[in-house]
């Protein structure tokens, strides 16, 4: 283990900034923070960097939508996001914005370099205009009737039907997903980043060892069927940086996003002395590693190789990616209750749970993971408390009452430890490999011996007779120091509970190299619980917290079912309808789910329960309208008397949908 220190950058995909951070999310997070922990452990030079990205149209739509300026949205949504993922003890050394002066800068830099270079061209093509927006749609904003299978309600892109991907021009009957109405095929002009250019480069750089072997075939397969130029523009109104050279043009969300590793990579520099340009410069000798997901290969071994390259900084040493997370067997969904919000998981369960757990699942390679809660509790209590947790609690007690809370000066069974010792070397390779399901597995395996040998010899039967006491203590001593090297190799897993068991055994921060020696004559400190077991309980709270609103069928179909009876017209018009003018909205004191509305009809007041606290803060529903049910009988409900009821279209969760502002309407007005 005498290696010169490494000094490596280590980066995970930048989270939109329009949407919570969820458990889908965190395999990735948990996966870099892994590992990154793990090289510092190792003694190398390990700086760790992520950001919000948080340019692009949903993030402008959502701004709108919520009749906030799209800064203060991102504002926001990166406090959240920071707290979420301090939360899941993600040690990030920078986290930053690609709304950022360094991002700027250094996206107008390489875009420059770029151009100059002759990588960028210029065309003109059709684009669909939104007439009533007043905007050019994206092609996930335009949907019509597949081209080649007709299939209807397909978006611009790509057929879900046949899987037939096209121009958003040639769907038929096209209709703006924003507005309704039928855009406009409109000339425009785009910009263009010359990929095919960088083949031979692109080429060469995958084949040597920068990308796993799934992702190099995939790869092939992009080489055969021809690399495309990339269009790299969008027009106004575009919540991005605009184009140094082209008033109204913006770069496109993906051309600033990785540029975002850079920038906040830059931040740390200006914060700490790190010399940027000898880590992003050409030829730089430094390692630089990108963790993500599997759904974002394209961009990060193709567009961003080649473009790091055309404007003469250094390529990454390799990208890794990783499957996606499913729970229960199946894609997260609202309405199984299995979309969970990294917030939610927290208020209910300790972080170092999944930590684990997602360890413990997490290959090399890409294969999608499965969260199973049931499986999640078994394994979590069965192993980090019922093996690892327990031999210091089984030992700890003897040491203080038997020994004078010293532990003993020699090993009783040195062969044993130099076994766990001798690990090391394996569970680095499994660590640096990403394999980390392997080195749990390992660690496992120790813990399981580490138990034999406390049951084989059975400390509390021996600390009965008082003339063995000195035995009992060199059990003991012998079972200490065989947790502490399953803890040292847990350590970047579980870095708080391997710190509480640090201040219990009154020891420094372990370093992997600490293994070498064991830790003897030692006074140890009290026994604390350094974990405690999973509640089933908690996690069903976490299920029903992500539940939808309303009763579905469990285990359902994802759609709510068919619709209710027929009802005729006279029927519907008993229900009136009125848009109200939110007045107040707070919180309710012990509901979950609920906001207190106070509304005005128009001149009457009304008190109204709704629950949809998951999709709102209150402070942004003041003044905003909504349309509610007028005539609905007052109910009683546990936090007291709903007169009325909103009507908040959507799929729950918070997706949401009350009337913006500006609609004209009016407090009382009756809907037709
Ligand atoms: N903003 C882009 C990344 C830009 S990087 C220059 C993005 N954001 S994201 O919020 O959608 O996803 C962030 C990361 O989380 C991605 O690597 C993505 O693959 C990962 N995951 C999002 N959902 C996931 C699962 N359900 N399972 C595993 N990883 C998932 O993409
Ligand atoms: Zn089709």
């Amino acid at each position: 283990m005498n290696q010169t220190p490494r000094k490596i950058l280590v980066t995970s995909a930048l989270p939109y900034a329009n949407g919570p951070i969820h458990l889908g999310h965190l395999v990735e997070y948990v996966q870099t923070d892994i590992w990154v922990r793990f090289q510092r452990l190792r003694g190398h030079e390990c700086h760790y960097v992520c950001a919000d990205d948080a340019h692009g149209t949903p993030i402008m739509l959502r701004a709108w939508a919520e009749g906030v300026a799209p800064e203060v949205l991102i504002e926001q949504m990166a406090r959240e996001h920071r707290a979420d993922f301090a939360g899941f003890l993600i040690g990030f050394d920078q986290y930053h914005s690609t709304h950022s002066p360094e991002n700027r800068e250094l996206a107008e830099r390489i875009y420059e370099r770029l151009r100059d270079a002759g990588h960028i061209v210029r065309r003109t093509v059709t684009d669909l205009y939104d007439p009533e927006k007043k905007l050019f749609l994206p092609d996930r904003f335009i949907k019509g009737e597949c081209p080649r299978c007709g299939a209807p309600d397909q978006y611009g892109d790509s057929c879900e039907a046949c899987g037939a991907t096209y121009g958003p021009t040639e769907l038929r009957n096209p209709v703006s997903v924003l507005s309704g109405a039928r855009p406009q095929p409109r000339e425009n002009l785009h910009f263009f980043f010359r990929l095919p250019e960088f083949e031979a480069m692109l080429r060469e750089w995958t084949r040597s060892g920068h990308v796993q072997p799934e992702v190099a075939n995939k790869l092939e397969e992009w080489f055969g069927a021809g690399l495309r130029e990339w269009d790299i523009s969008r027009d106004a109104p575009y919540f991005g940086f605009e184009i140094p050279d082209s008033p109204g043009k913006y770069f496109y969300v993906w051309l600033d996003a990785p540029i975002g590793y850079m920038a906040s990579f830059r931040k740390l520099c200006a914060r700490t002395g790190l010399d940027f340009d000898e880590w992003w410069g050409r030829g730089s000798s430094t390692e630089l590693y990108h963790f993500i997901g599997k759904d974002i290969v394209y961009f990060h071994t193709l567009f961003w190789p080649a473009m790091l390259h055309g404007s003469g900084f250094r390529t990454p040493t390799a990208v890794w990616a990783h499957g996606f997370l499913t729970v229960n067997g199946r894609k997260m969904s609202k309405s199984r209750g299995t979309f969970i919000r990294a917030r939610t998981y927290l208020e209910h369960l300790d972080p170092e749970y999944l930590r684990y757990y997602l360890a413990a699942k997490l290959g090399p390679g890409i294969d999608d993971l499965d969260l199973n809660l049931e499986d999640f509790i078994q394994r979590v209590n069965a192993d980090l408390v019922g093996k690892v947790v327990n031999i210091a609690s089984r030992c700890a007690g003897f040491i203080h009452r038997h020994s004078g809370g010293r532990l003993a000066p020699t090993l009783a069974d040195p062969g044993l430890y130099a076994e766990f010792s001798g690990a090391a070397g394996k569970i680095a390779g499994c660590y640096e490999g990403r394999d980390y399901g392997r080195a749990m597995r390992e660690i496992m395996r120790l813990a399981d011996r580490a138990n034999q040998y406390i049951d084989a010899h059975k400390p509390w039967l021996i600390a009965k007779d008082p003339a063995r006491h000195a035995e009992v203590g060199a059990v003991c001593t012998q079972g200490l120091n065989l947790f502490r090297a399953l803890i040292t190799y847990l350590k970047p897993v579980l870095p708080a509970t391997v710190e509480r068991a640090e201040a219990f055994l009154a020891i420094a921060p372990l370093r992997w190299a600490d293994l070498a020696h064991p830790l003897l004559d030692h006074a140890i400190a009290p026994f604390t619980p350094l974990l405690r077991r999973v509640e089933p309980q908690a996690v069903a709270a976490i299920v029903e917290a992500a539940g939808p609103e309303t009763n579905e069928t469990p285990g359902g179909p994802s759609s709510d079912g068919p619709a209710a009876a027929q009802i005729d017209y006279e029927r519907f018009a008993e229900i009136d309808l009125r848009v109200a003018r939110i007045v107040r909205a707070e919180t309710v004191d012990g509901a979950d789910k609920l906001l207190r509305l106070t509304l005005d009809l128009g001149g009457e007041t009304r008190t109204v329960l709704a629950g949809i606290k998951s999709a709102y803060r209150p402070e942004e529903l003041v003044d905003r309208l909504t349309v509610m049910v007028a005539n609905l009988a007052p109910r009683k409900m546990r936090f007291g008397v709903s007169e009325g009821m909103v009507l908040a279209a959507g799929p729950g969760g918070r997706d949401l949908w009350l009337l913006a502002p500006d609609t004209g309407a009016q407090p009382g007005m009756k809907i037709k």
